[in-house]
């Protein structure tokens, strides 16, 4: 596993699509894209996302109570749409279709046109994820850092017996960073699945070595293993963490994916971070 934090941008590019320079995505890569939501309080370019989405998420924008997850909700249609136009600029953000499966997983129904583009989105307190690979299943989750509920409590609930026993044998300093990245890890290999939570939460596990090292093992239930698996964590601000889990093959020795980590606010900007590995 890799696990990087992320500095200054390096690289700019434009967030206007080009048709006669749309962004590659080559097989073995995994894009990640990451919009601070908080940034935005230009109601002139809300007023522009808008205009983006489809009658139906607008209503579904409506609906929202705070004007903070109405927020969130628009941002985060408006980055997938954009977001697919610059890799297929003849198709327009607003002209993209979605759907979702029984599991609520969503995926793109004009499909044909961006050919096996794969994509994985998450949300969480001032931050929008989009992870997007070509031909394999892929997760992500974010989650923020900062919050005072009972991460004990959850973990006793939701993780295996192995990963609470590890967890609550570390200093207690050390335990909120480890809840978290165990957590974001167990959802983004529960978002590459795509069965949401009908995976039994305790049917899989991770473990991590004294020096940071991760690994994955399943109950023969799963019927997985550990090989096919590529998992990264990210460390975008002081406060966020974020997992991605891809699903490579089950053939030995297949390579690694490339990682590239992107800053963007749909129609503003977009610019490559940079990520120091550790
Ligand atoms: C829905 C779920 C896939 C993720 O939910 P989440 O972590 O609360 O929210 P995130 O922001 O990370 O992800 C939501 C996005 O996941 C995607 N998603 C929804 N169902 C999905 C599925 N079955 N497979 C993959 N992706 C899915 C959607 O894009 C959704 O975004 P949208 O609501 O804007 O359409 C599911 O795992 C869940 O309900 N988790 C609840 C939390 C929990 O108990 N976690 C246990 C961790 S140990």
């Amino acid at each position: 596993m890799s696990v990087s934090s992320c500095s200054s941008a390096i690289h700019p590019f434009s967030a206007e699509p080009n048709p006669e320079k749309p962004l590659l995505l080559g097989c073995g890569e995994v894009h990640l894209w990451c919009v601070f939501s908080d940034l935005i309080f230009d109601v002139n370019l809300l007023k522009k996302y808008k205009d983006i989405l489809s009658v139906e998420e607008n209503q579904k924008a409506s609906r929202f109570y705070r004007h903070h997850d109405r927020q969130q909700f628009l941002l985060t249609r408006t980055t997938i749409r954009t977001l697919l136009s610059l890799y297929e600029p003849d198709v327009a953000a607003r002209d993209w279709d979605f759907g979702k499966d029984n599991y609520g997983k969503p995926f793109i129904k004009n499909y044909h046109i961006i050919d096996d583009m794969q994509f994985s989105i998450s949300h969480s307190r001032g931050l929008v994820v989009v992870a997007l690979t070509r031909g394999s299943p892929i997760g992500v989750d974010v989650e923020a850092t900062n919050g005072n509920g009972d991460n004990l409590g959850l973990a006793k609930r939701y993780f295996s017996k192995e990963e609470y026993a590890n967890l609550t044998a570390l200093p207690i300093e050390d335990q909120n960073k480890r809840f978290f990245d165990l957590w974001t890890l167990k959802e983004a290999y529960i978002k590459a699945c795509g069965e949401g939570l009908s995976i039994p939460l305790d049917s899989f596990w991770y473990e991590f070595t004294d020096g940071g090292e991760m690994s994955i093992d399943f109950l023969p239930i799963r019927n997985d293993c550990a090989n096919a698996w590529f998992f990264c964590q990210l460390y975008p601000s002081q406060m966020h963490v974020i997992s991605v889990a891809v699903k490579k093959s089950e053939i030995e020795n297949v390579a690694d994916p490339i990682v590239s980590v992107n800053k963007y606010l749909p129609l503003m900007y977009a610019e490559t971070v940079n990520c120091v590995e550790y």
